[in-house]
């Protein structure tokens, strides 16, 4: 131990070697197995984009249209687990219902799970294949569950026919058993906003996979354990925390005093600044295309102003320069998300349906690496030693 390393927050510790997501912070590059994210959210789906991300090429036609299938063969959720759900109080957060029912799910398939099965169920492909359709295709639905009981509605069953992301928005908002489908442009919209936040290497939330994942528990579990992780404000829970201080500044003329309290550390600018990029998010650049699109149907946001305002003085503020802050991706997503009728307490269940298939292709990454060991990080032990022990009746 004497070459252990002071690390908090990790900041230049490696746990893992991986081959699915590349970022270079400096120059603004974020490639998925080798492809620019660029690329991928003008020509992919996000059904591709997931594949590429577990399987480490992209899908032929039938090897997606396949893969399609498997996933959306699972996108009904079990009885009882609708009746979990229904338990929830009438403002229940949807983040919190879909970590539960995330976490509830692995009691539905005992056979992912290792403690009953043994550790050697991870060998077998076919099984670990399962639990990820299973988790990609029940995921929108607890989803939309979520949302349909947070504004007292029945739940939608979903359709099986649909695109990935239609699916979502057909159960969404579904008011009848007529043709309803929703509309091709916010569909477009939604999967290039999930192709971008599917992965992003060892953010907090994937690092948190990796880590409850090297011990062999079950898939739904640790998936939990990262939603939970993701659902931090100071990281995906950051896109709720963004519209909420938008409308907190309330107009444009309130920016100054706002960056004023911000610089006196008063508080933070959410959507600001990141761990790996001290230069422009790239996903951000593709977020304020999406956001054109998403204006040009549905009218522009009035935070809109406010946020092109905040970024234009941060962007020319010492503070901000000398700390290489930049938007990140969560500056802009939630006022699409606000734009398209999302409540702002949907925003991190939107970050995190994307976000599992990254999560699942470095659970996969992880259980092949002959490398494996269970994460026990150390620590420097500051508090005191050989103190003698003193009897209840003696303590003052
Ligand atoms: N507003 C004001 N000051 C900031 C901000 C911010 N958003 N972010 C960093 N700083 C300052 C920080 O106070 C520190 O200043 P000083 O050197 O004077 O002490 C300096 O910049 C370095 O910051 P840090 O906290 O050491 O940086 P970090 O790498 O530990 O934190 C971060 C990264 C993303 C948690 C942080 O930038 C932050 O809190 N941002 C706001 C929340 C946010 O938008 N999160 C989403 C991140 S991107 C997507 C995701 O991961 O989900």
């Amino acid at each position: 131990f004497g070459t252990m390393i002071y690390d908090p927050g990790y900041y230049n510790t490696a746990v893992c070697k991986s081959q699915i997501t590349y970022i270079d912070g400096d120059q603004g590059i974020l490639e998925y197995r080798g492809y620019s994210i660029e690329d991928l959210a003008a020509n992919s789906s996000f059904v591709e984009v997931a594949y590429l991300l577990i399987f480490g090429s992209l899908p032929s036609s039938n090897q997606l249209n396949l893969w399609n299938s498997k996933i959306m063969n699972h996108t009904f959720i079990h009885e009882n687990l609708i009746q979990l759900m229904k338990s929830f109080r009438y403002d229940a957060h949807p983040m919190g219902m879909l970590i539960s029912s995330m976490s509830a799910m692995s009691t539905f398939y005992p056979e992912a799970n290792p403690a009953l099965k043994g550790a050697d169920i991870y060998k077998n492909k076919a099984l670990m294949n399962k639990q990820i359709f299973r988790i990609l295709g029940k995921l929108p639905t607890i989803a939309a569950c979520a949302y349909r009981h947070r504004i007292g509605r029945p739940y939608n069953n979903p359709t099986n026919t649909l695109s990935y992301t239609e699916n979502f928005l057909y159960m969404l908002d579904r008011l009848s058993e007529t043709n309803y489908k929703p509309h091709p442009v916010l569909t477009r919209a939604l999967d290039k906003l999930f192709i971008i936040h599917a992965d992003h290497e060892l953010n907090c939330s994937t690092a948190t996979m990796r880590q409850i994942a090297s011990t062999l528990v079950d898939p739904y579990s640790a998936v939990a354990g990262a939603a939970s992780a993701l659902y931090g404000p100071l990281h995906g829970g950051a896109n709720e925390a963004v519209l909420r201080m938008l409308e907190q500044i309330g107009s444009v003329e309130n920016i100054p005093s706002f960056l004023e309290a911000v610089k006196q550390k008063k508080q933070r600018l959410m959507g600001f600044g990141h761990r790996v990029y001290k230069s422009y998010d790239p996903r951000a650049k593709i977020l304020k295309e999406v956001t054109q699109e998403v204006f040009a149907l549905l009218g522009k946001n009035p935070l809109m102003e406010i946020a092109t305002e905040l970024e234009r003085h941060a962007l020319t503020d010492r503070y901000f320069i000398d700390r290489q802050l930049y938007p990140n991706v969560d500056f802009y997503s939630g006022i699409i998300y606000k734009t398209m009728g999302f409540p702002t307490d949907m925003f991190p269940v939107l970050f995190s349906i994307p976000r599992a298939a990254g999560w699942l292709a470095h659970w996969v990454e992880e259980l092949s690496d002959a490398d494996l060991r269970i994460f026990r990080p150390r620590q420097i032990y500051l508090g005191k030693r050989g103190e003698k022990y003193i009897p209840l009746e003696n303590r003052v």
